[in-house]
């Protein structure tokens, strides 16, 4: 590390070519991104240089049009994090190493490698079919809201938004039912620290490695058996690390994109509104999430191939870019585009789901969408008179600036039995109409 004794408190460290940077850990950091992006885009321009844990020296990319050049331009920055010209500074407990750790899987793989397992990745999940998607997920969301739909009360982060994906990702990977719930315990454990996350990690790494053989023996139309039968010949090791980087890389986003957008539905009277017959607006709610509270904020990264100038900065071969897809979608320069027209319908030109060959693979925004909305509109018409518990500036923000994601969403709602739930139609029918035939 550069310095055991630093402290977010002592004076930031100049690093040759990386003069004045701003620290970005530490307690206060997170507290109102927003501004921060605003005072480093003031201060620096489209490109900050910054500190990551334990002063480790990086860019922030700032800029819309620096994010769409550099994710846009693999052969100039590159993913494989083996080029990082800073790893005799990086410990193995590093906090960032899960995103930096150089893996066998399609997130580090660059070029016609890349193309072909992102390629595979892509063909197995446009597989899935939509209808029977929104099904699994319904079924999802109203197995956890019968779970505390009694109680009158219900914290829908982690009762709900947090758990929907991977409840839902396991049902489209064909993993038997008996062995969901056990999944379930092992990742939120593997996100903790310590021998008891290892132990964690290694048995969802082996259930994988059971589900894919077990596949290869009997294969169905799920998501591992498509990979096990595409062209692209993957092996067995290939297919179950890039079903664990499908995994992670659902859960969490499409978990906060569903907890951001119930709280900004909640929060704002524009959609509360509408909120009993609101399905309209939850189209607009999920993008406008996507606009201004985005679940990847910044994300690890880019390495600069060669020595480069990016926004006026000197960038050296090596050097590692954040990419600031929150800042680089409040761009001044991307206002007149952001939110041209109220309305359902989405503008898609945020950065959001990243850009270019890396950026999250076709279709999975698309599904990732279905169940994100199908959440949504699931609670909400479940849990008709569903309300904030708390005031809106009682909500606390995660402190992170990788997540955007809230700590709780507590509401009340009227207790229901299940009994009295009218079954949810996802056509959008209305059940009255057909209440005489
Ligand atoms: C069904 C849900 C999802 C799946 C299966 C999925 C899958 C993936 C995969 C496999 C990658 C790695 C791509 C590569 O390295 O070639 C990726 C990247 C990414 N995804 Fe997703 N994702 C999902 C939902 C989301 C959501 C909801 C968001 C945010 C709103 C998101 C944002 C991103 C971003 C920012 C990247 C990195 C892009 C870059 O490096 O340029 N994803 N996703």
């Amino acid at each position: 590390m550069t310095d055991s004794t630093t402290t977010p408190d002592s004076a930031p460290p100049d690093h040759p070519g990386h003069s004045r940077p701003v620290r970005l850990y530490g307690p206060r950091i997170a507290k109102d991104p927003d501004a921060l992006y605003a005072a480093l885009r003031r201060e620096y321009g489209p490109v900050a240089p910054v500190l990551l844990d334990g002063d480790v020296p990086a860019w922030l990319v700032l800029g819309y049009r620096e994010v769409t050049h550099v994710t846009g331009n693999p052969r100039l920055f590159a993913r494989d994090c083996r080029r990082w010209n800073m790893w005799e500074l990086i410990p193995d407990d590093w906090p960032l190493m899960p995103y930096v750790g150089w893996t066998p899987s399609v997130m580090f793989a660059e070029g016609a490698e890349h193309r072909r397992r992102a390629g595979a990745i892509g063909d197995a999940l446009d597989a899935v079919d939509r209808t029977e998607l929104t099904n699994i997920c319904v079924a999802a969301a109203d197995r956890l809201i019968t779970a505390f739909s009694a109680e009158g009360c219900a914290d829908l982060v982690e009762q709900y938004a947090l758990r929907i994906p991977l409840q839902v990702i396991a049902r489209i990977f064909g993993m038997p039912e008996d062995e969901i719930p056990e999944l379930v315990r092992d990742i939120a454990e593997s996100l903790d620290v310590g021998e008891k996350a290892m132990a964690a990690h290694r048995r969802v790494h082996a259930r994988m490695a059971r589900l894919v053989h077990d596949k290869s023996l009997r294969p169905g139309l799920d998501v591992p058996s498509q990979l096990l039968r595409h062209p692209a010949n993957l092996t067995q090791e290939e297919i179950v690390i890039d079903l664990l980087v499908v995994m992670a890389a659902a859960q969490q986003p499409t978990g906060n994109w569903i907890g951001n957008t119930l709280r900004l539905m909640l929060v704002d009277e524009r959609y509360s509104v509408t909120l009993q017959g609101g399905r309209a607006s939850t189209k607009e709610a999920l993008s406008e999430v996507l606009w201004e509270t985005t679940p990847t904020q910044n994300f690890i990264g880019r390495w600069a191939v060669h020595d480069c100038v990016l926004g006026d900065q000197p960038i050296a071969g090596g050097d590692l870019l954040v990419l600031g897809f929150a800042a680089a979608n409040n761009d001044p320069v991307v206002s007149p585009v952001r939110r041209p027209a109220e309305g359902p319908e989405a503008n898609r030109a945020h950065v959001s789901f990243g850009h270019g060959e890396h950026g999250c693979p076709f279709p999975a925004p698309e599904l990732a969408e279905v169940i994100a909305r199908t959440s949504v509109d699931v609670l909400l018409d479940r849990l008709p008179d569903v309300d904030l518990a708390v005031r809106p500036d009682e909500l606390r923000w995660r402190p992170s600036l990788w997540m955007r994601g809230l700590f709780a969403l507590p509401v009340r709602f009227s207790p229901a039995a299940l009994d009295d739930l009218v079954p949810f139609d996802p056509t959008g029918a209305d059940p009255d109409d057909d209440a005489d035939d």
